[in-house]
């Protein structure tokens, strides 16, 4: 059996003042954030949608038999830079607070197995399921959880390719089999742990994965307003007029030739380019942050190659 160092990222308990900031500076996820809000809840404490049954229907109601058998599973796809990361390991925050119960969020080491030998993808993930598991066994108390794990499967594409992407790869479905088959059994295990998997290959999505989804969220480039209101808040306190910040949402925008900028385009490739090129000896001018506008490529958008 694998060690816990070796299948995850180091465990973090949940809420943490860095990732809660994160959270709240995400920016035009607010639907997808309330509705995560409620499906996590239910998966974490299956007794709250009783409790409001009970409070709002008098009791028993047919549609909570349709949420029993559903999967602790998320899926978050879509463009490159749009947030689904940044989402998938800070949520948990906000469910804390709503449960008021710690959340420990676990990250699969998936990045340093994908060219494996065949078989140790499928044990790896066969551990950490049976990892989590036991933890998730324990913390599940007499009256209900007494804390919710997270696990976050990131840059899943690789292994939740579809049967036909893979054969065409010629590579081996044995890691789909193996996600699922730990879906599945958290699922009928009744413990508090759900699953985030982030992929950015929509199209490719094995459907067997996408079936077991409680939810799947699909993250997009920022729209006019998103743009305005990242640069707005990326750009505080270096005192740029109104007027430049309305002309970057038109530069960073879609035009005929090109697609827009992607989230991480405006806050990992704009705004630190601007500073880099004022540091040391000037302040951020108005004049240079629209030149770098027009100069940056946005990220090309993610085509699936097959
Ligand atoms: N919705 C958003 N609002 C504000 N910033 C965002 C948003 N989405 C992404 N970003 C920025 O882009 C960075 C990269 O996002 P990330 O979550 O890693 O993207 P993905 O996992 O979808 O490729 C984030 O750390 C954040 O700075
Ligand atoms: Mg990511």
């Amino acid at each position: 059996m694998t060690s816990q160092d070796d299948l995850f990222h180091p465990v973090i308990e949940l809420p943490e003042a860095v990732r809660r900031a994160r959270y709240n500076r995400l920016v035009g996820l607010d639907s997808m954030k309330a509705r995560l809000r409620k499906e996590a809840a239910l998966l974490a404490d299956p007794r709250l949608l009783q409790a409001w049954a009970s409070r709002h229907h008098g009791g028993d109601v047919a549609a909570l038999a349709l949420f029993a058998d559903r999967s602790p599973l998320f899926v978050f796809t879509g463009d490159v830079g749009s947030g689904k990361s940044a989402l998938a390991e800070s949520f948990g925050c906000d469910l804390a607070d709503q449960l008021d119960l710690p959340v420990f969020l676990y990250r699969l080491k998936l990045a340093t197995r994908g060219s494996g030998l065949v078989g140790e993808m499928t044990a790896l993930i066969g551990d950490a399921f049976t990892h989590l598991h036991a933890e998730g066994r324990r913390a599940q108390g007499p009256r209900g959880a007494n804390s919710v794990l997270i696990l976050v499967v990131d840059e899943a594409d690789a292994f939740v390719q579809s049967r036909e992407a893979q054969q065409m790869h010629h590579e081996d479905r044995a890691g789909v089999d193996a996600f699922l088959a730990g879906i599945d059994s958290l699922a009928s295990a009744k413990i508090p742990v759900i699953v985030v998997l982030c992929t950015n290959r929509v199209g490719a999505l094995d459907p067997a994965v996408m079936r077991r989804a409680a939810a799947t969220f699909t993250f997009t480039r920022p729209d006019t307003q998103q743009r305005h209101a990242v640069l707005t808040q990326a750009l505080d306190g270096l005192a740029i007029r109104p007027e430049t910040i309305d002309k970057l949402v038109v530069l960073t925008g879609p035009s005929t030739d090109r697609s827009g900028y992607t989230f991480s385009d405006l806050t990992q490739r704009l705004v630190p380019a601007a500073v880099l090129h004022a540091f040391p000896d000037h302040p951020v001018r108005d004049e240079d942050l629209l030149a770098l506008a027009e100069q940056l490529e946005p990220s090309p958008v993610f085509t699936e190659e097959h």
